[in-house]
């Protein structure tokens, strides 16, 4: 009994809250300037995130850091984005991005600053201070990931360039990318796997097999990077098999492969190639 009504009093608390913030949103509406009203309410966060999970996460993920499979961005690092403002974010959750399948959503002014006080709330800050070795990270880096990423213009493209990673990701989430890679893909870099026939191969061609990330797809085609960082493009009749894979193509590295003082250390160094 005792529990109900402690439930009930904080019930009428957020009904009460709603309707003030709507009150402040009718008085603030009549102004040009749009700020978000309820930046300094950390509420509006915490609701925005429980509509964000209900409306935007089959397409965006639980965390907004998007989804393999689904090409909808990672919101974590809009604002690094020259020109992301509250009002712009609020805007694109108001009337969708037309061409894409990001859709218009009829939400009150209330609910979609909440939204965006939620966006707010998960940004990659990039405001992290690595402080490692530099010098030490240069060389890890070297015989570690070079091959598969560039920095400035040197390395491979099976990855993403990492140049400028650490100011769009967080600490949290760049640790996590080097000790669980396939936990969240990155867009554009979804793993995929090929079977077709070579007819070049000898008597009735040979089964190929290959593995690569997507780049792009249309309903007659593909086209991806193999693991030779070769660009191949496939017409989906001509292969036998086309799969898409859960697991990165880029290892994992245990904390035997790389120790955190060594991770730290390639991070400091990613940090001095802004
Ligand atoms: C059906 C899938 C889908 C749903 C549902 C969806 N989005 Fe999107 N969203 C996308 C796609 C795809 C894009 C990229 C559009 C483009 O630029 O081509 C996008 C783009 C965005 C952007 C702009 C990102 C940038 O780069 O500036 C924001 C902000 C956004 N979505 C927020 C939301 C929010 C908040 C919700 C829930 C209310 C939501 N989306 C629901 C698919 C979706
Ligand atoms: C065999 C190739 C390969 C190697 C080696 C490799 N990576 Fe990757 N890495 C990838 C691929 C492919 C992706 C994109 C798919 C994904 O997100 O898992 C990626 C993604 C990442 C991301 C996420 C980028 C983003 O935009 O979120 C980070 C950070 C990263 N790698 C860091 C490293 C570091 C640091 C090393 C060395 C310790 C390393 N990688 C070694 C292939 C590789």
């Amino acid at each position: 009994m005792k529990k109900y009504s402690k439930a009930m009093l904080s019930l009428v608390r957020s009904v009460t809250w709603l309707f003030s913030i709507t009150a402040v949103m009718c008085v603030s509406s009549v102004q040009a300037q749009q700020i978000n009203p309820l930046e300094s309410d950390p509420r509006a966060a915490r609701a925005g995130g429980v509509l964000f999970r209900s409306q935007c996460a089959t397409c965006h993920g639980g965390d907004a850091k998007g989804i393999t499979g689904i090409d909808a961005p990672d919101l974590t690092s809009i604002w690094a984005a020259e020109g992301t403002t509250d009002e712009r974010v609020f805007q694109t959750i108001r009337n969708g991005v037309p061409g894409s399948i990001m859709p218009a959503h009829g939400f009150t002014d209330p609910e979609t600053w909440m939204l965006v006080s939620y966006l707010r709330s998960v940004a990659a800050t990039g405001a992290t201070e690595f402080s490692g070795d530099a010098v030490r990270g240069s060389s890890l880096f070297l015989s570690n990931c070079s091959r598969c990423h560039r920095v400035k213009g040197e390395g491979g493209s099976l990855g993403p360039d990492l140049s400028q990673i650490t100011s769009r990701r967080s600490a949290a989430a760049l640790i996590n990318s080097v000790r669980e890679p396939s936990a969240v893909i990155a867009r554009r870099y979804y793993p995929v796997s090929v079977v077709f026939e070579d007819p070049g191969a000898g008597d009735g061609g040979r089964r190929q097999r290959v593995q690569g990330t997507l780049k792009s797809e249309d309903a007659f085609s593909i086209q991806m990077m193999d693991t030779n960082q070769q660009l191949r493009a496939f017409m989906k009749a001509d292969l036998l098999e086309f799969l898409r894979e859960s697991e990165s193509l880029m290892p994992a590295f245990s904390r035997t492969d790389l120790s955190s003082a060594e991770l730290e250390d390639i991070l400091t160094f990613l940090q001095s190639q802004l």
